[in-house]
């Protein structure tokens, strides 16, 4: 799992220079993302006041393979960081 961890750590880093939910983040695409994708079995209000780094954290993992999700979820980077910044403001 340690390795799994510095892997994941080394991809994202490699993957967007830069990348950084607050800064990038389009919560509106987030939004168009999750009501497609989640919503038939989440909602966004659930996730309200959730760190939207710690959600990319596990969204990132889910999409991975390497942590437990109902359906197997396929998002990239950009896709993740949208998505969690809707999640984390609660679906406003
Ligand atoms: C077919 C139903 C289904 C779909 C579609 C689905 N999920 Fe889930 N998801 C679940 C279930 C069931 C759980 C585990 C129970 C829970 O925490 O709600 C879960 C758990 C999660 C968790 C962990 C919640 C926690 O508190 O640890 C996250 C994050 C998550 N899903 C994100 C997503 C995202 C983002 C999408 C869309 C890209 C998505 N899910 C699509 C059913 C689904």
């Amino acid at each position: 799992m340690e390795l799994n961890r510095v892997l994941i750590v080394a991809v994202a880093g490699l993957g967007i220079a830069g990348w950084s939910v607050s800064a990038s983040a389009d919560a509106a695409a987030g939004k168009a993302k999750f009501a497609a994708d989640c919503a038939e079995c989440h909602e966004a209000a659930d996730f309200a006041g959730e760190d939207a780094k710690a959600l990319a954290d596990s969204l990132k993992k889910i999409s991975a393979g390497q942590m437990k999700h109902k359906t197997a979820i396929k998002l990239s980077d950009a896709e993740i960081a949208d998505v969690a910044a809707y999640m984390a403001s609660g679906g406003k």
